[in-house]
């Protein structure tokens, strides 16, 4: 069977949920796909800390460089999170031959051309799915069975975190602070919810998806973005009183040649499709000009969710590499 080597980059929330993903269906994995995934290094800030998910010790390095230039290793999978150091492993990984998996809406909508250039350059493939939508297959959809269509429309609950705590507010009329440690809790806030709460981290996944649906890259600074944070119980409730539910909507529209977008709270209809998405869970609605309208619903956030997606490009990846060794 073809052996293809993984170097991990981050064993966090993310990491540990990528490997236990590999791990626990490795036997279908090779039965199915006729590759033996193994993850040679993992990068860790600390040898000593206490790991969210069991693996060998011998593994373990505080080096990026014993992942980055290591010649056995094909694939490096970027789950550190923040545009820096992560950007400059990525590009130093498709310098050195190796094809890239990233999980880092941050850093990959920070970068994106200058990567997926430096992937081109190097006949390398870099992959994105675990940025955008957690376990949602959204991007390999787009990319794939969905390629013939022209979009030019998108709209989505991109982060769980905030979908969270406008549930919570809504259901339980529970206060902002007190949902948000709640989510911090449960794996999905970044360690720092800034990113989540101020829209900033929709704003990184809208620029992946309206780069690869249509086509037009903009840097998530570009991005008019509006978060949660100053949406009040008093708002909520008085939604609630029109028949309408607060959402934080990721929206991109092509009308008349014009692409606009933006990220903010949205006051949908309770019986819009997207008024319907509950806590952590992301939806994602594009409407394509073969297909018609589409809505793609699941996990936006947690451990093995984005795991999976992480997974499956690890797992594609390895394909293509192994049907070049024939
Ligand atoms: N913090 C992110 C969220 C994690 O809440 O959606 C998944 O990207």
């Amino acid at each position: 069977m073809k052996k293809v080597n993984i170097g991990l980059l981050g064993f966090g929330n993310v990491g540990a949920g990528t490997y236990e993903t590999l791990y626990m269906n490795k036997s279908h994995i090779e039965k199915e796909a006729k590759v033996d995934i193994q993850v040679k290094k993992i990068l860790v800030n600390s040898l000593d800390k206490p790991r969210l998910v069991e693996a060998p010790q011998e593994l373990f390095t505080t080096n990026a460089d014993d992942i980055l230039l290591d010649k056995d290793i094909d694939i490096v999978v970027e789950v550190l999170g923040g545009v820096e150091p992560a950007a400059s492993y990525m590009k130093k990984a498709l310098e050195n031959g190796k094809h890239v998996v990233t999980a880092n809406k941050a850093a990959a909508a920070d970068q994106f051309e200058d990567l997926v250039s430096l992937a081109e350059k190097n006949k390398l493939t870099i992959k994105f799915e675990g940025c955008v939508a957690g376990g949602i297959p959204i991007l390999n959809a787009i990319t794939t069975v969905l390629k013939a269509n022209q979009f030019d429309e998108i709209l989505g609950i991109l982060n769980g975190t905030t979908n969270y705590i406008l549930t919570k507010m809504a259901d339980e009329g529970l206060s902002y602070d007190n949902v948000l440690k709640d989510a911090q809790e449960k794996g999905f806030a970044e360690a720092d919810p800034t990113a989540d709460v101020d829209g900033i981290d929709a704003a990184n996944k809208l620029s992946l998806l309206m780069a690869l649906s249509m086509g037009k890259y903009v840097h998530p600074s570009q991005i008019p973005t509006v978060g949660i944070r100053n949406v009040t119980l008093e708002d909520i409730e008085k939604a609630q009183q029109d028949n309408k539910t607060i959402k934080l909507i990721a929206e991109a529209k092509i009308k008349d040649g014009q692409l606009d977008y933006s990220v903010k709270p949205m006051a949908l209809d309770n019986e819009h499709p997207l008024a319907r998405v509950k806590n952590e869970f992301n939806a994602v609605f594009v409407k394509g000009n073969a297909v018609d309208e589409l809505m793609f619903y699941g996990r936006g956030a947690g451990s093995l969710p984005t795991g999976s997606a992480v997974a499956g490009d690890v797992l594609r990846t390895a394909q293509i590499i192994a049907s070049h060794r024939r």
